[in-house]
């Protein structure tokens, strides 16, 4: 069944940022603000040992992970570079009284 997180404040998710949340399982997710809107993915990219909130650098809705250069599209979690092919995970966003929570 679906758990609902309270993660931190929608205004700590700033645009061109990439915020780093943890999850009560003991991951990390990295929340990003795209044209207003608010989009969570898994922290860890999936191609190795690197957090997307630590190392990445977003530019539009794409991330790219600085440590070999692989791409991921935020709103979907889809690899859009090389050498990422596995889907980032993302979750549900919804803000509640300015806060952001996320379906786990
Ligand atoms: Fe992210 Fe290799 S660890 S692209």
């Amino acid at each position: 069944m679906a758990e609902t997180v309270v993660l931190c404040a929608a205004d700590q998710v700033v645009e061109g940022e990439i915020k780093q949340a943890p999850l009560p399982d003991g991951t990390n997710v990295a929340l990003y603000r795209i044209a207003g809107m608010i989009y969570a993915t898994a922290d860890m990219c999936t191609h190795g040992e690197a957090s997307l909130a630590e190392e990445g650098i977003i530019s539009g809705k794409i991330v790219e992970c600085t440590f070999h250069f692989g791409t991921f599209d935020v709103t979907t979690g889809e690899p859009t570079g090389m050498p990422c092919e596995i889907p980032l995970k993302t979750y549900p966003v919804t803000v509640v009284d300015g806060q952001v929570q996320i379906e786990v």
